[in-house]
């Protein structure tokens, strides 16, 4: 979603503006923008498309120190240069993330009061509120501390004020905001990656506080204005665990981490196949309820079938955007487990408030360092993924399903199945496959069907979930036993129906279905760790046999190259899908 990025110090601000906007390009947006001081006077400059076009509008040597930027994704208004941020009101130029719920009741009291606006955001009627709140309070903290309290819904702001062009003040809610300083300067900026050319260390802003960046300085206050001291946070990775490392795109590279993510996130929490105080124990809990959003929800319900099989404790898996708007039957004996890469996911956020407001405990399975739902859950367990810059989740997907994998043997009790995660040779095989030979037989269609049962339905929802988001495909996928039942109906000539069939009890089960759908003659393409011969399917794609508890790590792994390779012959912006953004901040 939207991307913040502000500069202030001894070196010229546009190089470093442009720099943090293009290292948070993987956020999405489709609009660029940036306002920065020079000779007194704050200037404006905006573009429609990628921040290359913004870049070629100005002169990056601009003799300025200081400035805020941003990139747009439209939520408000349509894609257009008036719509685009940087807004300026009298006195007051914002950039915002997040939506502004009650904009329209501000907005409507400020026409009264004799404003008028340009464009059609909510953004913009914030830059209006913060102008006409100073006029009576006639001092910036005071007039920023106003008014975040008369918004409702989820902001960050970069803030620049006539009054006093020597300061950038900012301030978050639902939305993140870091403040990073190097030998020359301080920055603003919504995610660590934009800061990471210049500084590994970072200050996290809370819910609702306010900072004031100088060249030399910066203040935290809360919304009363009570100065703050903040802990300063190191940035585990290297700078270029973001770059491309000679891959021709982020999905191809991150997909290739796989390996890594999985030691690295076994190792986190086991040493001699014996668990570390890392993984704690929650045995106590009768129940579980699992919330995520996307692929973060699918994992979920592999987590689901591990559990329920080895720890025998019942698990409700429910998409965060329903949980925080419906009655969840819980109690004292509920654990929620609450899973998000970025861990701000404005749906899962909600879902796991609304579980701590009913006094239910929280486990967070998170990514990012020190992101909202990491802080605000009582427990969190982080994958050890690294930055995962592609939009479509590959790598994180990996090592949320390694973590889950872990869990449910904890709370299973059968360290035993510990020695299964040995799976390096597994990973290489299927990673080593190629996909682009099948892709050729499917990327010209305008739907494709994946069926599967159990575990092996869900990892068809994450195949089918990659392959819409990256390909642009129109993709179903159901449950196999289901085809019968009406869907069958859509399978004609030539449909390519991938079935995916790694769980052994079923699999027959599957075949079965396959051979309807190959009866009415659909291309079946097999992906399955049994040595089928047969003739129900064209194609096949045969992946190493491991342990039940690991094999989706394994599984889902071609379903990610086979969409990457896909959306590769559409020839599709792989990294950055249209309409879609990283973090979805917004609900
Ligand atoms: O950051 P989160 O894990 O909370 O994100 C959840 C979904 O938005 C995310 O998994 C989305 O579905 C991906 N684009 C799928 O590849």
């Amino acid at each position: 979603m939207c991307g913040i990025v502000g500069y202030i110090g001894e070196d010229k601000a546009l190089p470093r503006i442009i720099n943090g906007l293009k290292l948070l390009e993987y956020r999405g947006y489709d609009s660029a923008g940036l306002s920065f001081v020079k000779d007194n006077k704050v200037f404006i400059e905006k573009e429609i498309g990628r921040i290359k076009n913004l870049e070629e509008k100005i002169n990056l040597d601009e003799n300025t120190n200081m400035g805020i930027g941003h990139t747009r994704w439209a939520t408000h208004g349509e894609v257009s240069k008036v719509n685009s941020h940087p807004h300026r009101v009298g006195k007051w130029t914002i950039v915002h993330n997040g939506i502004v719920e009650n904009y329209v009741s501000i907005k409507e009291k400020l026409i009264k009061e004799g404003y008028s606006f340009q464009t059609e955001t909510d953004s913009e009627i914030v830059a209006g509120l913060l102008d006409y709140n100073y006029k009576k309070e006639k001092d910036i903290l005071k007039t920023i501390s106003k008014t975040i309290g008369e918004l409702t819904g989820s902001y960050a702001l970069g803030i620049i004020c006539d009054d006093d062009l020597n300061s950038i003040y900012a301030t978050r809610c639902g939305s993140p905001l870091i403040v990073a300083k190097d030998k020359n300067g301080y920055y603003l900026a919504s995610d660590v990656p934009a800061i990471l050319d210049w500084t590994n260390k970072y200050v996290l802003l809370d819910e609702d506080e306010i900072v004031k960046l100088t060249k030399d300085n910066y203040e935290v206050y809360n919304k009363d204005l009570v100065k703050q001291k903040k802990d300063i946070y190191t940035f585990e990775g290297s700078r270029n665990a973001a770059e491309l490392n000679g891959y021709e795109h982020y999905m191809l590279k991150e997909i290739h981490e796989s390996k890594k993510v999985v030691q690295d996130t076994f190792n986190y929490y086991v040493e001699k196949n014996s668990f570390k105080k890392t993984m704690p124990d929650f045995k106590k809990y009768k129940n579980i309820h699992i919330v995520g959003c996307g692929s973060a929800y699918y994992v979920g319900y592999i987590a689901k079938y591990l559990i329920e099989e080895y720890a025998h404790i019942p698990v409700y898996v429910e998409v965060a955007s329903e949980y925080r708007y419906k009655d969840n039957f819980y109690d004292k004996e509920t654990l929620v487990i609450i899973i998000s890469q970025s861990g701000e996911t404005a749906d899962s956020l909600a879902a796991l408030r609304k579980a701590k407001e009913d006094g239910i405990d929280t486990l967070a399975i998170v990514n990012v360092v020190g992101s909202s739902i990491a802080r605000e859950a009582l427990w969190t367990l982080y994958i050890k993924a690294g930055p995962e810059i592609a939009v479509a989740t590959t790598k994180a997907f990996v090592a949320q399903a390694t973590l889950l994998a872990l869990l449910a043997i904890k709370l299973s009790n059968k360290t035993e199945l510990l020695k299964e995660f040995d799976i390096d040779k597994e990973l290489d095989i299927v990673l080593e496959k190629d996909y682009k030979r099948i892709a050729k037989t499917i990327y010209k269609h305008d739907n494709v069907f994946f069926i599967g049962r159990l575990v092996d339905y869900v990892l068809c929802l994450e195949g089918s979930l990659k392959l819409k988001e990256t390909s642009y495909i129109n993709s179903i996928a159901f449950q196999a036993g289901e085809l019968k039942h009406g869907t069958i109906s859509l399978i004609d000539e030539g449909t390519p129906v991938i079935g995916v069939c790694t769980k052994e009890s079923i699999i027959g089960k599957t075949i079965s279905n396959l051979k309807e759908v190959k009866a009415r003659h659909a291309y079946v393409l097999l992906v399955t760790n049994e040595d089928i011969e047969d003739d129900f399917y064209n194609q096949k794609i045969v992946i190493p046999k491991v342990h039940d508890i690991v094999q989706p790590i394994v599984t889902v792994i071609p379903l990610q190259l086979l969409a990457y390779e896909v959306a590769k012959l559409r020839k599709c912006d792989i990294d950055k899908p249209r309409n879609l953004a990283k973090s979805v901040t917004v609900e």
